[in-house]
């Protein structure tokens, strides 16, 4: 089955042409026709498999269908909820490549920036909204955004959506819009109570699963290295100094712990930038594009960064610390070996988070290969170190005296 098979608008066939896809991957292939006929659908399938697209060229063609009658009535005929600003962005700009040669409107409507370009849009119209919930709320009890009509409500990262610090918004949207319509999630991930959340809020939901008993994308390696707390920063050092000129996304378990990574890692010479909830949003976006380019080569980030999020050529992911919700591993790792490419997933596990690392391997359903390190290599990388600082340890010490935390690393 090719692209060109479907019974899709022309239009949407030279655009997916020209971003070089020639078949639909596997998910594709088995929700983009369902979706088409109009049905609900609960799709899962591994990170980096073609999620977006499933919906994104069903939805974008019968959208197309009736802007061919009804050039001139741009409202919102779908909605695609995701839980960050920046997938939000990343689903409308394939939005846009899909749709570039149609009159569909597209808008992502997210906080953190200035309402009034996406207000100006909204009193235009516009055919799809991209949004994270509190914007979307915000500019609905304005009365700007009207969904009385909706045709179509997405939720991308549906389990997270569906969780309880999402749902409760999930159930306050299905008052604004109508009965009658088409759900669709979407997700690598999901467990029977958050399915049973999702039945509940459609009819009859056709149910799409790509390799259910493994959640994890077959094309990343996974290997785990016991490692101190505070050895964690030599052992990145070394790895970022291992793998030169190539991109590292690394995960940290709070904001602190990223801004204090990307110090140490400063203070080794290496040039990084973190992301986290407490970055100012024009800066986040920025350094998205500048991870995307490649002009930056290290990421530090928080579960912020975890889903969804499609960057080419991520080299390696490091799990610096290790997640505490088990699904989040999977997210995480997923930002490396996405479409064909092959990735590489490390985890740092102290003593204190075996207990995580044993849940993570449960929940996979295998065991992470550990990199078995001996004694003199482990010393090795932490006396390879180019921190300048030649006692960082009491360094440390001073800066929990100020703070009055106690620092971990
Ligand atoms: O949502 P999910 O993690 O499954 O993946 P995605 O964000 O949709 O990313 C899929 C990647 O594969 C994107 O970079 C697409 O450009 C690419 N791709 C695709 O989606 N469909 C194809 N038929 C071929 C490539
Ligand atoms: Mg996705």
């Amino acid at each position: 089955m090719k692209f060109k098979d479907y019974h899709i608008a022309q239009i949407l066939k030279s655009s997916i042409d020209g971003l070089g896809w020639k078949r639909p991957t596997d998910i594709q292939y088995k929700a983009i026709q369902p979706i088409l006929d109009g049905e609900d659908v609960l799709a899962i399938a591994q990170t980096g498999t073609g999620k977006t697209a499933s919906f994104v060229v069903p939805t974008l063609h019968a959208i197309h269908q009736e802007l061919l009658t009804r050039q001139d009535d741009h409202y919102t005929k779908c909605l695609v909820m995701v839980p960050t600003r920046e997938l939000a962005v990343q689903i409308a700009e394939v939005y846009q490549h899909v749709g570039s040669n149609t009159n569909a409107r597209i808008q992502a409507i997210i906080g953190g920036v200035d309402q009034e370009a996406q207000i100006e849009s909204l009193k235009k119209g516009v055919d799809v909204v991209i949004s994270t919930p509190g914007r979307l709320f915000d500019l609905c009890s304005q009365g700007y955004l009207k969904l009385d009509r909706l045709n179509t409500l997405v939720l991308d990262e549906a389990d997270h959506m569906l969780d309880l610090g999402f749902v409760k918004d999930i159930r306050d949207l299905m008052r604004h819009i109508p009965q009658q319509r088409q759900t669709l999630f979407f997700s690598a991930t999901i467990d029977k109570k958050i399915k049973k959340v999702a039945y509940d809020l459609v009819r009859n939901a056709i149910r799409i699963q790509i390799s259910p008993k493994n959640p994890v994308a077959k094309n990343i390696s996974h290997s785990v290295v016991e490692v101190d707390m505070d050895d964690k920063r030599f052992f990145l050092e070394n790895i970022v100094k291992e793998n030169e000129d190539k991109k590292i996304l690394v995960f940290v378990r709070t904001q602190v712990r990223a801004d204090r990574v990307v110090k140490a890692m400063e203070r080794a010479g290496i040039e990084s930038a973190a992301i986290h909830g407490g970055v100012d949003q024009e800066k986040r976006f920025e350094l998205f594009e500048s991870f995307k380019s490649g002009a930056l080569k290290l990421l530090i980030t928080t579960d912020i960064a975890a889903r969804g999020i499609d960057i080419p050529g991520v080299h390696a992911v490091v799990n610096y610390d290790l997640p505490e919700q088990p699904e989040n591993y999977v997210h995480r790792v997923g930002r490396t070996g996405r479409g064909q490419e092959k990735g590489w997933a490390i985890a740092f596990c102290s003593e204190h988070e075996q207990p995580l690392l044993k849940a993570i391997e449960t929940y996979t359903g295998y065991e992470i290969q550990p990199y078995e390190l001996n004694k003199g290599e482990y010393s090795a990388i932490i006396e390879d170190t180019d921190d300048g600082t030649d006692d960082w340890r009491s360094l440390l010490e001073e800066e929990e005296k100020r703070s009055g935390k106690k620092n971990e690393w």
